[in-house]
């Protein structure tokens, strides 16, 4: 689709399509007591990493010279986080431009089952005043404006957003993170962090929740 590309060129992410019907599960392994629970495979753990190898890549491109501060946002980002930061510390100690690197969290709610809440929670984030003067980088997904706007207060001198995921919901087109790694159709996907009311965290692909995985963990 024509207004697909579009998107596609904006989010800079490896593009799935809305008719890729992902990895059959049985090509790959996972925990065994998600069995039933799962629709596809639609990104495996593998890609994951060599998209956030190569994200880290163009994040030292552009900010090797800078002193970096991470803001992790949990719970979501927890694994996208620690990985980008493993591989960044492996580029920076193989760079003649090592530096310090901080790290630090934030916890972020508004998911009850797999809709939006009204409530944003923003937990950890009451004196974000580390930030001043350095660079930050935030990776969230639906929520990011609330928190770009949290952040900005505290005046840091450069904010870059890297997200795993974008998602293609009208919402998403105004403010898009300025590393992405998939642009995904509008499904709700588990797993590499991501979760359905606290589970599926423990599973190494993003996959699609199929319906009776959502009944059976349903609050
Ligand atoms: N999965 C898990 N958490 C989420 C999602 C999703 O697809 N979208 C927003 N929060
Ligand atoms: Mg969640």
């Amino acid at each position: 689709m024509a207004d697909e590309s579009v998107r596609a060129r904006r989010s800079g992410g490896i593009v799935i399509n809305d008719d890729w019907p992902g990895y059959s599960l049985d090509l790959f392994n996972y925990p065994a007591h998600y069995s039933g629970d799962l629709d596809c495979v639609i990104v495996p753990h593998g890609v994951i990493m060599d998209r956030t190898e190569r994200i880290a890549r163009n994040i030292m491109d552009d900010l090797g010279d800078h002193d970096i501060v991470v803001l992790c946002v949990l719970k979501g980002g927890y694994q996208f986080c620690a990985d980008l930061v493993d591989r960044i510390k492996v580029l920076s100690r193989n760079s003649n431009r090592s530096l310090p690197m901080r790290v630090h969290f934030i916890r972020l709610k508004s998911y009850l089952n797999d809709q939006s809440t009204e409530d944003l929670h923003i937990l950890g984030a009451e004196d974000l005043s580390f930030l001043t003067e350095k660079v930050a980088i935030v990776g969230t997904g639906k929520t990011m404006q609330t928190l770009l706007k949290h952040v900005e207060a505290f005046r840091p001198k450069m904010i870059k957003v890297a997200g795993l995921l974008v998602k293609r919901v009208p919402q998403n087109s105004a403010c898009l993170p300025d590393y992405v790694g998939f642009e995904i159709p509008n499904h709700f996907v588990v797993g590499y962090a991501l979760d359905y009311n606290e589970y599926f965290r423990d599973l190494n692909h993003i996959c699609v929740i199929s319906e009776s995985g959502k009944m059976k963990y349903k609050i």
